[in-house]
C-alpha cells in the first residue's frame, strides 16, 4: 500500500494532479451492505496491476456482509459501522443545532414535512456518519467509493471528501439515471419491459441518485430475459466500468465542467473514450458465462 498523502492540499475526488505526483496512488475506501461483486472485480484487478489506486479499507453498515469476507481474504483492512445503534434508541453526543440546521438546508435525501423528525433521522445518520468518517481519516482515504452501500449520505459526509468544489464520493447505480434511481434499478427496468437496461457510475451530491454522470453504459435485454439473468448481465458490465473510472479518477483524466444552470457536466479526458465505451457495450453482446447455461 502507499503512502498516507494527507495533507496534500488536493487531496480528495478528481484533484489529482499534485497529489498523484507527489506521493503515488490514489486511496480509496469501498463501502458495501452486501455481496461485495464489485469490490471482488476491484480487488481481482488490483491483484493483476490494472487498478491505479489502493483500496486502502473496506467499510460496511453490515457485520454479515459477505463483501467484508472478500475484502478481509485479500488482506483489506476491514470495519462496520452499526447505523441500527444510532437510528434507534438515545445518542450520548449533544446536538450541534447550527451544523444540523446547515445540513437539513442542504441534504435533498429526506423529504419529510415534519420538520422535527426530519432532523432528527439527520442528526442520527450524522452520528454513524462520524464514525465512518473516523475510520476513513485514520486510513488516510482520498475517495470513497459506494458498491452497494444501502445508506443514503447527508452533506455532512460528503463534504468531508469535497475538494475544491470537487466531490470525492462515487457511486454505482444498476439502471441509466435519471431513469430507475432508488433501491431497485434491476427490477424496476425488468418490469418496465425496457428492451435495454443500463449502468451509471456517478459523483454523489446531495440528493438520492442525482450526482453528476461520469460513465454509463447499455446492455441487451431479450425477450427470454428473467430479471436473474438481467441482472447478471448489468452486473458483468458494472464489474468492467467501475475499475475503468476508478483509473480515470486515479489519473486525473474526470474534469467538471460547470454550466450556467448550475448542474456541471463531466468530461472524461481519455484519447481511447469512445473505444472504451464502445468495448463496454460491446462485451454485452459476447456469450456471458453467468447466463450460458440457460441457451443450451
Ligand atoms: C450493484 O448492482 C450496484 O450497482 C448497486 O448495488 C449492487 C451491489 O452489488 N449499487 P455487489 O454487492 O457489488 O455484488
Amino acid at each position: 500500500m502507499s503512502s498516507n498523502p494527507q495533507g496534500h492540499e488536493e487531496s480528495v475526488g478528481t484533484a489529482r494532479s499534485a497529489a498523484s505526483e507527489t506521493s503515488g496512488r490514489l486511496r480509496i475506501a469501498v463501502l458495501v451492505s452486501g455481496g461485495g461483486t464489485n469490490l471482488q472485480a476491484l480487488i481481482d484487478r488490483a491483484e493483476k496491476g490494472k487498478l491505479d489506486a489502493d483500496i486502502v479499507c473496506v467499510g460496511s453498515d453490515r457485520a454479515s456482509a459477505y463483501g467484508l469476507v472478500r475484502a478481509q481474504r485479500a488482506g483489506i483492512p476491514t470495519f462496520v459501522v452499526s447505523y441500527e445503534k444510532y437510528l434507534k434508541g438515545p445518542l450520548d453526543e449533544p446536538v450541534d443545532e447550527a451544523l444540523l440546521g446547515s445540513v437539513d438546508a442542504r441534504q435533498r435525501i429526506l423529504a419529510d414535512a415534519d420538520a422535527e423528525v426530519r432532523r432528527d433521522r439527520i442528526r442520527r445518520l450524522m452520528a454513524a456518519e462520524k464514525e465512518i468518517l473516523a475510520h476513513l481519516e485514520a486510513y488516510g482515504v482520498e475517495l470513497v467509493c459506494l458498491a452497494g452501500f444501502m445508506r443514503l449520505l447527508t452533506p455532512f459526509f460528503l463534504s468531508r471528501f469535497r475538494k475544491n468544489d470537487r466531490p470525492g464520493v462515487v457511486n454505482i447505480h444498476p439502471a441509466l439515471l435519471p431513469a430507475f434511481p432508488g433501491r431497485h434499478g434491476y427490477r424496476d427496468t425488468y418490469r418496465y419491459g425496457c428492451k435495454w437496461g443500463g449502468i451509471t457510475i456517478h459523483f454523489v451530491d446531495e440528493g438520492e441518485d442525482t450526482g453528476p454522470v461520469i460513465a454509463q453504459a447499455v446492455y441487451p435485454i431479450w425477450d427470454e430475459d428473467t430479471c436473474d439473468e438481467v441482472q447478471q448481465r448489468g452486473l458483468h458490465l458494472e464489474h468492467i466500468m467501475y475499475a475503468q473510472v476508478i483509473n480515470w479518477i486515479a489519473r486525473d483524466r474526470v474534469r467538471l465542467v460547470p454550466r450556467s444552470d448550475g448542474r456541471p457536466r463531466v468530461c472524461i479526458e481519455d484519447p481511447l473514450y469512445r473505444e472504451v465505451v464502445g468495448s463496454w457495450v460491446e462485451a454485452t453482446f459476447r456469450p456471458d458465462p453467468l447466463v450460458e447455461h440457460r441457451r443450451t
